[in-house]
């Protein structure tokens, strides 16, 4: 089964140079970051991201738009190996996903609606747990320190995640995203909850100046377009809106994915 064409917006095939074929997602020089093919999932029969084909160069920003529903959070639950696709391809880092997700999974970090913490554990106890699944040299006890200290969460290092604020959760949550210093970030949301000045601590972390290759979703059209290399916007039925370089898309079209989505919620 394929997931149909939705008329209004058809499936938009990104061109860029070198195409995907087979290596442009490898790890050799000029590599992709990210390289779609006509990715599809449908949860049962219910199809919510359908036809997505794209290309990132590596230490780019993807940055992600789009209504509620409209399959964000899916792409990127995708893309960190926690979903598998139901058709087309997916490689990141020059890993095809799903058969090499054991590759890719020491090198992605992933923060999404879920902190992925330990409500009963505290900040450095549930970094620590981290720091052991990734295998990182001593516990990582260096590097947990700088993150905590980093965020400004170093004078609450034994605070329970459940006595915490969302923001602080937050603040967590990015440490433990980071932690083993990936390539490659997956971020949904990540300003959730915090205040600009928590914003601003995090930046450096998750930020474009991370260096880092980064898929974004976001709500805020204008930072999407100011602070990201390429732009996807999916419509309210998973299907591409658009694709391109941020540069060269417009901000009204780009709230239209929004507009749109209310228009036919209508
Ligand atoms: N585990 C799931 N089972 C079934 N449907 C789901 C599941 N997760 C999300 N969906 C549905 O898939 C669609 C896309 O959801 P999601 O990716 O969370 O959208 P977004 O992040 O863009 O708001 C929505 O219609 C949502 O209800
Ligand atoms: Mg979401």
């Amino acid at each position: 089964m394929s997931p149909p064409r939705a008329a209004s917006s058809p499936s938009v095939r990104a061109v860029v140079a070198g195409g995907t074929s087979s290596g442009a997602g490898g790890d050799g020089p000029g590599a992709r970051a990210l390289v779609a093919d006509d990715l599809s999932l449908a949860y049962g029969d219910r199809w919510v991201l359908r036809r997505l084909s794209l290309a990132l160069p590596r230490g780019q920003t993807l940055a992600v738009i789009g209504p509620n529903g409209a399959g964000k959070s899916t792409l990127l639950r995708i893309v960190a190996t926690l979903l598998r696709p139901t058709e087309g391809r997916l490689a990141v880092l020059g890993c095809e996903l799903p058969r090499e997700a054991w590759r890719l999974r020491g090198r992605i970090g992933y923060l999404g609606h879920q902190s992925l913490l330990y409500r009963d554990l505290g900040a450095e106890e549930n970094l620590r747990f981290h720091a052991r699944l990734f295998g990182l040299p001593g516990g990582g006890a260096d590097r947990i320190a700088e993150l905590l200290e980093r965020v400004g969460l170093a004078h609450r290092a034994g605070t329970r995640v459940g006595e915490m604020s969302a923001g602080m959760v937050q603040r967590l949550a990015v440490c433990r995203a980071v932690l083993h210093e990936p390539e490659i970030l997956a971020l949904d949301e990540p300003l959730a909850n915090l205040d600009p000045a928590a914003a601003e601590t995090v930046a450096p972390l998750i930020g474009a100046s991370s260096g880092r290759s980064r898929i974004l979703v976001t709500h805020d059209v204008g930072a999407a377009l100011t602070g990201a290399d390429r732009v996807l916007a999916l419509a309210r039925d998973g299907s591409v809106a658009f694709e391109g370089e941020a540069a060269a898309i417009d901000a009204e079209r780009a709230r239209s994915v929004y507009s749109d989505a209310l228009a036919t919620s209508r």
